[in-house]
């Protein structure tokens, strides 16, 4: 596909989306966005897809359309995670033409605990998003005869400094490091963590539109795979990062949090808080449940194809979130129990 290519870009206003749009503008496109809320600027438009039928302005043909916007919600209750991950797929993939290249954005996670997308049991998932991700896969294959699937896993800023355009999922922990929201890691502390920045996604897509159209769907996988940053090394940068910034802030440096591992958390430590903690804090600790999973994968994602390292990108995250979360990042963490 040649620019100057009518592209629509759904969840434009989201992390990853707003980077889709900035590379695709750059690389000479005509790049249509939307989202539920709209955004500034021209070809920036409001649709809440599958919810109202689009706005004139918006129906094709267009040469390509790559889906970014998504609800990446680890705790929705199952109607709304298919709500949010699916339905509005639906109603995309059928307004769409069999001539466009559609391009549907995916996560790692999204082959749960069986490591495959086959399963429509919430039980084989970590959670509601990976299973409506995966319904959301499987639509695309039931629908599309000609698609791209692109799975990636965490998303961390731009390469060059870190910059965001929405902070949500990952960015909990930051800010509960800070808050001292947990009393400690429940993770495998070598479990991997694996990451990307939204450049290597958004070039990810402007090279497969470049190709054109796979004859079939073409999964690619991005991400680090086996040379992803393990859990305890995540740990670190992002505690590395907060207390750089806290010292140029004059605020007292954040301790290193024991770890302790989750079936020892589960089946020693959350019966006892369960007991003996306040209401506040075990809400945190409920929250601080959506994300164990997360912080327990040992085997890394198999990838097609492998980002630089991400290390860097991490620290430059978590430093620019610090600076535009200031009240958070300043926070000093009250001990547990008093
Ligand atoms: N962030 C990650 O770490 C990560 C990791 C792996 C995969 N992914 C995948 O990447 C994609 C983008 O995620 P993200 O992090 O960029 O999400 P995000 O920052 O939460 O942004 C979501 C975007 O989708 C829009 N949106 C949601 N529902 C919509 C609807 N029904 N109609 C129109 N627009 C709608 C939102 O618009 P409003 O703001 O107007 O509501 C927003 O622009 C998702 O498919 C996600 O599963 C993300």
């Amino acid at each position: 596909m040649t620019p100057p290519a009518r592209i629509l870009v759904t969840g434009a206003t989201g992390a990853v989306g707003s980077a889709v749009v900035r590379a695709l503008d750059a690389a000479g496109h005509e790049t249509h966005g939307v989202s539920r809320r709209g955004g500034a600027g021209p070809r920036r438009h409001a649709w809440s897809i599958g919810a109202q039928e689009p706005p004139a302005t918006l129906r094709g043909p267009w040469h390509a359309v790559v889906h970014c916007a998504g609800d990446t919600r680890w705790n929705l209750p199952a109607e709304r995670a298919e709500a949010a991950n699916v339905g509005p797929l639906k109603a995309l993939l059928t307004a769409t033409g069999a001539a466009t290249h559609f391009v549907h954005l995916s996560s790692s996670y999204v082959t749960g605990l069986r490591g495959d997308t086959v399963s429509e049991v919430p039980d084989d998932y970590r959670n509601s998003y990976e299973w409506s991700k995966a319904a959301a896969e499987r639509l695309v294959h039931a629908l599309r005869d000609s698609a791209d699937i692109v799975r990636f896993p965490i998303v961390m800023g731009a390469r060059a400094d870190g910059f965001l355009d929405r902070y949500s999922g990952f960015f909990w922990l930051p800010s509960a490091l800070c808050s001292g929201a947990v009393p400690a890691l429940v993770a495998e502390e070598k479990g991997v963590m694996d990451m990307v920045s939204t450049d290597d996604v958004a070039a990810h897509v402007v090279r497969l539109l470049a190709d054109g159209p796979p004859a079939g769907r073409r999964l690619t996988v991005l991400g680090r795979g086996d040379r992803a940053r393990r859990v305890d090394e995540t740990f670190d940068t992002v505690r590395n990062a907060l207390n750089s910034w806290r010292a140029e802030h004059g605020v007292p440096a954040l301790d290193r949090l024991p770890y302790v591992a989750p079936e020892q958390w589960n089946r020693f430590y959350l019966p006892f808080a369960e007991e003996h903690l306040d209401r506040g804090q075990l809400t945190r600790i409920t929250a601080l449940r959506a994300y164990q999973g997360y912080l327990s994968v040992t085997e890394p994602f198999e990838v097609t194809d492998r980002v630089p390292d991400t290390a860097l990108v991490l620290h430059r995250s978590i430093r620019r979130w610090a600076e535009t979360h200031e009240a958070s990042a300043r926070r000093v963490p009250r001990p547990w129990g008093t």
